[in-house]
Parts: structure tokens; C-alpha cells; sequence
């Protein structure tokens, strides 16, 4: 029964946890910044960087302590090591070879993304591959063939902004604040989703990319021309209807996939997972399939998908040496 400690740093939440065999979460530690972010409508990265250094060693011994574990009770340290923000990975990354070195531990370097699907075994025990998932957040948007623990494939991704970016974006011309998916998400609720129709792409048959870019642009044009018209109008229907076109672009792609694949078994996971409004059209659509739904706290950033992946990494033998360095962009599948 493994015990693996991850450490997660790529975006804006320094993250630590202890994980059992992959599955069993005995501590989930996360200290945010999304308070010192919001004043400037978006991460700015050397904060991150600053903010991730003055906390990571006091969450690792968080996570640590509120596993009742020692150190020496671990026996592996996973770490988000890309994709992410160079200078915030880095932290995490500095911090966990550290520890590795200290302690005479593994160092098992962990993908985010393939955190964040891994998310769906911690709370989803009976969930084994192949699967296949929509991994949605903040930087990527793909659909993912799970073949195994540590053997993915792209089947479609965004051809621009990811879902989450696009939720950030629009919030910013409604003027809510950052991070605008949770905002439009409270704001939709009793919004009218057909008060405006936004252009929808499609890339073909047999073709799972999506994109986000014409729809963002739909309620930028929209909002201007009404301003300029001395139109008022009210932001809930907007965001209502904005969500509404992302939901069914995701679902449409995703459902295809899993058709094409002869998969009936679907998982959700990324911060944009967290969305009411997508939970409840893959609920909506998903009958006849097995759906998957991580919690709201294990669809955002958090160090326990790292570890869980890192477990699975670790099994499969992926152990790092003193030289692993942060890289900000890396596919899934490409590792
Ligand atoms: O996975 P995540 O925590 O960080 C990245 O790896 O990017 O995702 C953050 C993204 C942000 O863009 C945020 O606006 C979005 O997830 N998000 C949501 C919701 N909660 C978080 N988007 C739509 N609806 C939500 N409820
Ligand atoms: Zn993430």
C-alpha cells in the first residue's frame, strides 16, 4: 500500500497531499491566491512564483502532518513537473527534488493533466480504464481516450482557448470577476440560455477538436453593439446563453468520441468540470452510459490527483532523476 506525497505548483494554488495506494486520500492540502489575482482580472505569473515560494514548505508539512505519517513513512514524492506556468512549477519541482534528495525518496514526475483525470479514481473506486474523458480547465480543453493509468490518447482538443480560458475571458467583458467560471456558472442560473444564439464550429465528421474563439467574440460583438445601441440588457442571459453553447460543444464532441470509441464509460475532470450547467447535460445525455463526476474541490487544482497519478507513474516505474525540470508545455500523450 504505497503512500505517495504530491506536490502541485503549476497555476496558483501551492498544493500538497498524502495518497494510499493511489485512491485513499489521508490529506489534501491547498493554499490559494486567487484573492491576490483577482485585483489584476488574471494570474500574473511572478507573483505566482513568490507566492508559491513563500508557502510550499509549510503545506508539504501540512499535508504530511495531517496525514499522520512521518516523512519517512512516504515512499515516493510525485510532482507536477508541466504543463503550467514555468516559474510556479519550478517551485514545486525545486521543492520535491529536495525532499527526494533529503530523504533518499523517488522522484516521480506527474503531467497536470493526467492528474486531473486521475482525480475520478480517488472518490470513483470501481472506475478502472479504458474510459474516455473531457479534461477541461483553465489552459487545455481535450478529450481523452484513458487507455490506462499512464497511457492516454488525444482523440480532440481545443483549436484555440480552453473552456476555462473562454469562461475567464467573457466573464472579464461582463465584468464579473476573476475566475470568471465559477462567476458566469452563479450568474446563469436564472439567466435565459436563448436569449442570444452564438455561432457554433464544428471540424466534420469523425473530428473531435472544438473551438471557443467565435463564440467568445458572439458576446463580445453582442455586448458592444447593445452599448452602442443604448440597448440595456442583463448579464445573467448573456452568460446563460454563452454557457449553453459551451456546454453543447463539449457534449456534443465528447458523446461522439465515446461512440466512435464503443466506450460507454465517461468522466469529467479539469476546474470547468465544476460547471452545474455541463454536470447536469452529461447526466442529461449520459443515460445508457456510465458517467463519472469528480467533486467540485477535485475538478480545480488540488495535490491529491498528483499523487494518485504519481502512484500509477511510480508502479509503471517513471522515477526522475536530479536533473527533471519544469516544462511548460507538454501533450498528455507525449511523455
Ligand atoms: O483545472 P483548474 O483549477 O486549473 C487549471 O489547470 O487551469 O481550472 C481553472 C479553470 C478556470 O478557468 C475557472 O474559471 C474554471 O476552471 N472553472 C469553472 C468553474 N469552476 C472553475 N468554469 C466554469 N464553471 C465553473 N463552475
Ligand atoms: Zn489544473
Amino acid at each position: 500500500m504505497p503512500l505517495i506525497l504530491g506536490i502541485e505548483s503549476s497555476c496558483d494554488e501551492t498544493a500538497a497531499a498524502v495518497v494510499k495506494d493511489g485512491r485513499e486520500v489521508l490529506s489534501n492540502v491547498i493554499s490559494t491566491q486567487v484573492e491576490i489575482h483577482k485585483k489584476y482580472g488574471g494570474v500574473v505569473p511572478e507573483i505566482a512564483s513568490r507566492k508559491h515560494l513563500e508557502a510550499v514548505n509549510a503545506v508539504i508539512s501540512e499535508a504530511v502532518e495531517r496525514a499522520s505519517v512521518t516523512f519517512d513513512d512516504i515512499d515516493a514524492i510525485s510532482v507536477t513537473f508541466a504543463p503550467g506556468l514555468v516559474g510556479a512549477l519550478l517551485v514545486g519541482v525545486s521543492a520535491a527534488k529536495a525532499l527526494a534528495f533529503a530523504l533518499k525518496k523517488p522522484l516521480v514526475p506527474v503531467h497536470h493533466i493526467r492528474g486531473h483525470i486521475c482525480a475520478n479514481f480517488i472518490e470513483h473506486k470501481d472506475l478502472e480504464p479504458p474510459f474516455i474523458c473531457l479534461v477541461a480547465s483553465g489552459g487545455h480543453s481535450h478529450i481523452v481516450k484513458v487507455c490506462d493509468y499512464t497511457e492516454f490518447e488525444v482523440l480532440g482538443r481545443t483549436r484555440d482557448d480552453a473552456a476555462g480560458e473562454a469562461f475567464d475571458k467573457v466573464a472579464r467583458i461582463l465584468g464579473l470577476p476573476y475566475p470568471g467560471g465559477p462567476e458566469i456558472d452563479k450568474c446563469a442560473v436564472d439567466g435565459r440560455e436563448d436569449f442570444v444564439k452564438f455561432k457554433k464550429v464544428s471540424f466534420g465528421e469523425g473530428n473531435y477538436d472544438f473551438s471557443f474563439s467565435g463564440i467568445k467574440t458572439g458576446v463580445l460583438n453582442y455586448v458592444n453593439n447593445a452599448r452602442q445601441r443604448g440597448e440595456s440588457f442583463e448579464i445573467k442571459d448573456v452568460a446563460a446563453s454563452f454557457q449553453k453553447s459551451v456546454v453543447e460543444v463539449l457534449c456534443d464532441r465528447l458523446f461522439e468520441a465515446a461512440d466512435k470509441c464503443n466506450i460507454k464509460k465517461i468522466a469529467l475532470a479539469g476546474g470547468v468540470a465544476a460547471n452545474s450547467r455541463l454536470r447536469k447535460e452529461v447526466e442529461m445525455r449520459g443515460k445508457g452510459y456510465h458517467i463519472y463526476l469528480p467533486s467540485l474541490g477535485f475538478c480545480t487544482d488540488n495535490a491529491a490527483m498528483i499523487a494518485s497519478s504519481g502512484y500509477y507513474e511510480f508502479k509503471k516505474g517513471n522515477i526522475a532523476g536530479m536533473s527533471l525540470n519544469a516544462i511548460p508545455y507538454l501533450e498528455i500523450d507525449n511523455i
